[in-house]
Order: C-alpha cells, then sequence, then structure tokens
C-alpha cells in the first residue's frame, strides 16, 4: 500500500509556498461563508472525496487533497494542493498535515477486510492524524466514522449517541477506535472533532437498509459546513443521514450542529419495496449493520 514513490508527490503548487495564490474556484464564494486557510480532505479519490472535493472549494483558500498516489493521479485546480500519502507512513502524514488549518478525513478502508488492511490504514491512519494535528495546531477535524459502530443493534431499535457501541466487524471497530482518538484528543489536546457516523452516501438507497440510512450527497456537503464552522463542538457525534422517517437513530445530542437536511428516501420507497422481501433471519433484514455483521471470519489460509 506503500505509495510507488515512497514519498509525498506534490501536484502543481509548491509544498514550501504555504503563501499560495488563490484562483478560480475558491475565489468565487460567497462572501459570508467562513473559510479556512488550508483545508485538508484525505480519501480525495474515493466515492466521497471525488463529491466533496469540488464542494469544499467554498470553505477554504487553499485545499489540500490526499490519497494513495495511484488512485489520486496528480492534476490540481489552483486552489488545491495534491499530495500523495499513505494514511499508514507516520512522517508523511506528519508532513501533510503541517499548514493545514482544519481536516476532513475521509481516508481508510471502506468495507470490511481482514484486521491487517484495516490497522495499516483506519488504526493506524487516525493516530497519525491526531499525532500530526496535536503536533502542528490544527483545531478541527471531521472524522468519517460509519453507522458500522452500532451495527449490531436490530433494525427495530432506536438508537442515539450515547448508546453502547456494538460494531459489527473491524471495519467497525477501527471507526470506534477512531471516535476515542477524537474524544481522547479533545479531553488532552482540546482538538475539536465532529465524528459522522455516515449510513449509505450514495446518489441514491438501493435497498430497504438503506431508506432508513441514505445521505444525500447535498445533505452530506451541508452536513460537512456544520460540522467544519459550528463553533465548540467539543467531541460531537452526529449519524450522517438524511431526513428519512423511517431512521432507526435519534440525533438530539448533535442538534448544536444546526444541521437541517433537505433530502429525503421516501422517494424512493415505491420502487425500492417493489424488490423481494429477503427472509426473516437474512442479516440485511434484522441488523442495522446488514451483511457487514456476517462479513468473515478471515481465518489464513
Ligand atoms: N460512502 C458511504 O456510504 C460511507 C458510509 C459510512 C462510512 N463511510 C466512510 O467515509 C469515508 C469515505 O467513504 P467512501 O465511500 O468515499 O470510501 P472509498 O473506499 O470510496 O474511499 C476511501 C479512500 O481512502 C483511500 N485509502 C485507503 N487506504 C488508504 C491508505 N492507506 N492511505 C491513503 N488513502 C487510503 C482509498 O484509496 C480511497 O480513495 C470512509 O472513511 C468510509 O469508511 C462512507
Amino acid at each position: 500500500m506503500q505509495d510507488a514513490a515512497g514519498d509525498l508527490l506534490i501536484g502543481n503548487v509548491d509544498m514550501a509556498d504555504q503563501a499560495t495564490e488563490v484562483t478560480g474556484a475558491a475565489a468565487a464564494q460567497d462572501k459570508n461563508q467562513p473559510r479556512f486557510g488550508r483545508l485538508l480532505l484525505t480519501g480525495a479519490a474515493g466515492g466521497l472525496g471525488k463529491v466533496l472535493r469540488p464542494r469544499l472549494a467554498a470553505f477554504a483558500d487553499v485545499l489540500r487533497v490526499s490519497d494513495l498516489g495511484a488512485a489520486l493521479g496528480n492534476e490540481a485546480a489552483s486552489h488545491e494542493e495534491v499530495v500523495a500519502c499513505n494514511l499508514a507512513d507516520r512522517d508523511a502524514m506528519d508532513k501533510l498535515i503541517a499548514g493545514c488549518d482544519a481536516i476532513v478525513h475521509l481516508g481508510g478502508v471502506s468495507v470490511e477486510r481482514p484486521f491487517e488492511e484495516i490497522l495499516e490504514a483506519n488504526i493506524k491512519g487516525v493516530f497519525h492524524v491526531y499525532e500530526a494535528a496535536r503536533r502542528h495546531g490544527v483545531k478541527r477535524v471531521v472524522f468519517a466514522s460509519s453507522n458500522h459502530v452500532t451495527g449490531f443493534y436490530r433494525q427495530d431499535e432506536r438508537i442515539d449517541v450515547r448508546d453502547l457501541r456494538r460494531p459489527d466487524g473491524y471495519y467497525g471497530l477501527s471507526k470506534s477506535y477512531g471516535e476515542d482518538m477524537a474524544q481522547f484528543n479533545y479531553d488532552r489536546y482540546g482538538i475539536e472533532t465532529v465524528s459522522i457516523r455516515i449510513g449509505w452516501s450514495f446518489p441514491e438507497p438501493r435497498d430497504r437498509r438503506s431508506l432508513a440510512s441514505w445521505l444525500s450527497y447535498d445533505d452530506l456537503t451541508e452536513l460537512m459546513r456544520c460540522c467544519l464552522f459550528t463553533p465548540d463542538v467539543g467531541h460531537t457525534v452526529v449519524y450522517g443521514m438524511s431526513d428519512n422517517p423511517s431512521t432507526w437513530w435519534d440525533n438530539r445530542y448533535a442538534a448544536h450542529l444546526g444541521f437541517k437536511a433537505r433530502d429525503t428516501s421516501e422517494i424512493f420507497r415505491t420502487r425500492i419495496e417493489a424488490q423481494p422481501l429477503p427472509p426473516a433471519d437474512d442479516p440485511v433484514r434484522v441488523y442495522q449493520g446488514g451483511i457487514f455483521t456476517a462479513t468473515g471470519p478471515f481465518d489464513p489460509v
């Protein structure tokens, strides 16, 4: 997973030049929108990274985007810095985060996988994010957590963020660790984080489960804005979902973020409910975490 060059690959901005001139998309901004000087987006080549990359331009003078080199390429818009970096590489992460004011941390393995893969990208990765954040004085992180930290709750249960976490695999465990890192770094060092337990963030819901958990891209963007700019968030945990009437999650403890979802999965219900109903004991019908609760174990062969 080490980047081929084993080092930082830089796009069209000289990393030594921290006073990058800002032009183009990032300059055409709503004058009332607060902005960071330099905002880091990890996982920029992933599904949500590609969605957020152009949209986060409104929130910073300079957007530093990062992912594994092979995934990222090196094309940078005029307001961007492109930096390839493996989350598992502590020194590279330190350089990546130097000079950033805030971090949107999306990077990592995003599905259930063997522990060794999760360890490198997600567990070491989030540790490196906070270590560097502390050293370089970053004061705000938005962490892409997951609904899989509570995946073993049943779909007939309604929960909030103070309920016990019940991760549904190594992936969910790594996100649970990330939330603990966030809380620890706030309590110890005052680094503020919003951990978003993202539900299902794709263009549309695909099944009954995602009718409950869908987060539209527009709502994701607005939630990001709230997470980045709401003052005094401490460590806040919020379920990332649109205004879905069939949700399992109660966001009362994140009301201070002021997030108001504008989209709803309801418009897809008729089409989704035309799909065959899975058997009553199928994990996709029983558990909030769906098939993740039945993925693995990954015994060595
Ligand atoms: N999309 C969703 O519905 C959803 C739901 C819950 C949580 N999330 C979380 O949100 C984040 C983004 O999700 P996504 O759907 O875009 O996932 P994705 O898998 O499409 O993107 C993740 C990105 O992280 C990068 N990455 C993986 N290992 C890395 C490493 N060692 N170093 C550097 N980069 C590495 C990948 O190359 C990839 O581009 C993830 O953390 C995911 O766990 C997403």
